[in-house]
């Protein structure tokens, strides 16, 4: 897959493209979708069915909405929102991602690490430094105390202002809608598991 293109809004959800709050959002973060390192992020899964492309921009925009409603700064729950999961190593590996650049985001994946180094409770960490690498002139304190502390409770310490309890809600209530469907889940394997214990029995003529 050819992950780039500076036509960023073929990549983008028509939903928030059609909302009438898209310019003034679009504005905030045009030059961040435009970055190459991030569009890298389209190979990046978040989940089974989303990218962190896709996740990303879902936050951001939600957030920066919230923002109007709470009184908090748009601009840092939209850039922030979008950055929060910008981490450097992949938790899922996909064979694009693993050819990409001799897999430099995926080397880690293969080594054993211990509970307290998974994924979920260093990335938030990796992403507030790994920003600040690839856009040194959005560097703030908010930003970066909103990204590092959105996955509280996971991670002991909370976000310390406003944006940042905002993007740690919207990214929860994101992240559950995105896990699969637990009744389509249980329908399946119990169908797969059924066919496999009961076709050995079955008469075949
Ligand atoms: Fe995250
Ligand atoms: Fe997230």
């Amino acid at each position: 897959m050819n992950y780039y293109d500076l036509n960023v809004k073929k990549s983008i959800n028509p939903l928030i493209i059609n909302s009438p709050f898209f310019t003034e959002w679009y504005k905030i973060v045009e030059k961040i979708l435009e970055n190459p390192e991030f569009q890298k992020r389209k190979l990046f899964m978040h989940h089974h069915n989303i990218t962190v492309w896709e996740h990303s921009i879902l936050v951001s925009f939600k957030a920066y909405m919230a923002a109007q409603y709470f009184n908090a700064d748009k601009n840092i729950c939209a850039i922030a929102g979008l950055l929060h999961d910008f981490y450097s190593q992949a938790w899922i590996s996909t064979e694009e991602l693993e050819n990409l650049e001799n897999g430099k985001y995926t080397s880690l994946m293969k080594e054993k690490k211990p509970f307290y180094k998974m994924h979920g409770f260093t990335h938030a960490k990796d992403a507030s430094l790994n920003y600040v690498k690839f856009f040194p002139e959005l560097e703030n304190k908010k930003i970066t105390n909103s990204i590092k502390r959105h996955m509280f409770p996971l991670t002991p310490i909370p976000p310390r202002y406003k944006e940042g309890i905002i993007i740690n809600i919207i990214d929860k209530f994101n992240s559950m809608s995105e896990l699969p469907n637990v009744f389509e889940f249980t329908k399946k394997t119990t169908k797969k598991i059924a066919t496999t214990i009961i076709s050995p029995f079955i008469k075949k003529d």
